[in-house]
């Protein structure tokens, strides 16, 4: 079973991802266990204080070390093999390869920044991974440990039930996902693709190659460059090359010949 914690200021504010949707359903089918810890916890003073001003001045204030070590130390005792990582804007961008990556872990132990950010020292050999949710800055890392929490628990064997596949997301295999529809067959003029009604497995499959190839060269063309393509992607690709070299081989006749465009 996979195992999360996430350590924070606002521990209510992860309890109530627990409640919901595939992460309530993969708690309540054990796959997963999810639980959070609240750093004010571990602080060290009467009045359980959390940040403190930066040395050397400036604004904003800093997570003091002495609960986040706590915090991370408490967690580390139930989840020994965890990965400690820390969300933060300066880590490696989260994408899908991350996300198969931590699925594979035996537990996940998420680390939430909040104010500025968090003293140095914790950085140095208690956290193992630094991990951006993308570049824009959000207040705390808690967002950020859901988006992974979501992400990661989706790939687990299991985790989901059988209607919520992941085999054909955006992504699970390099591609954006086809266009999908459902009833009714017209919705104010516009019909469904014919060959989605025909009940034909093969050409329902080629055709949702074709969408998600299309997709994604229109919208994550990038998304191609990095990727091998097998044999069916590149013959759908020659036929859209061919054909759009045929509607621009007329200009390009004329242009040979030095005629006005
Ligand atoms: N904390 C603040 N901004 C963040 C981001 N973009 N990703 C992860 N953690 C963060």
């Amino acid at each position: 079973m996979m195992e999360f914690t996430v350590l924070t200021i606002f521990p209510e504010m992860v309890a109530a991802f627990w409640e919901h949707g595939i992460i309530r359903r993969a708690i309540e089918r054990k796959k997963i266990f999810a639980s959070a810890l609240n750093i004010r916890d571990f602080a060290t003073d009467r009045h359980q204080v959390t940040d403190d001003r930066p040395y050397g001045g400036g604004s904003g204030m800093i997570m003091k070390p002495e609960p986040l070590a706590g915090a991370i130390a408490a967690a580390e005792k139930t989840m020994p093999a965890a990965r400690k990582i820390l969300l933060t804007p300066r880590g490696r961008v989260f994408n899908q390869s991350v996300a198969w990556e931590l699925a594979a872990c035996e537990g996940l132990i998420l680390v939430c920044g909040r104010y500025e950010g968090i003293d140095e020292r914790i950085c140095h050999g208690l956290i193992e991974d630094e991990i951006s949710i993308g570049d824009y800055i959000l207040s705390g890392g808690e967002l950020a440990a859901m988006v992974i929490i979501e992400a990661v628990t989706r790939l687990i064997p299991g985790a989901l039930g059988a209607d919520d596949a992941v085999e054909n997301d955006s992504f699970s295999n390099g591609l954006l996902e086809y266009a999908h529809y459902t009833r009714p067959p017209v919705f104010e003029d516009q019909h469904v693709p014919e060959v989605l009604l025909s009940g034909h497995h093969r050409k329902i499959e080629n055709w949702r190659l074709e969408s998600s190839l299309m997709r994604t060269l229109l919208k994550r063309p990038e998304l191609l460059h990095g990727r091998e393509l097998n044999n069916r992607e590149r013959e759908i690709l020659k036929k859209w090359s061919d054909e759009i070299q045929r509607i621009l081989e007329p200009y390009q006749r004329s242009k040979k010949r030095g005629d006005c465009e």
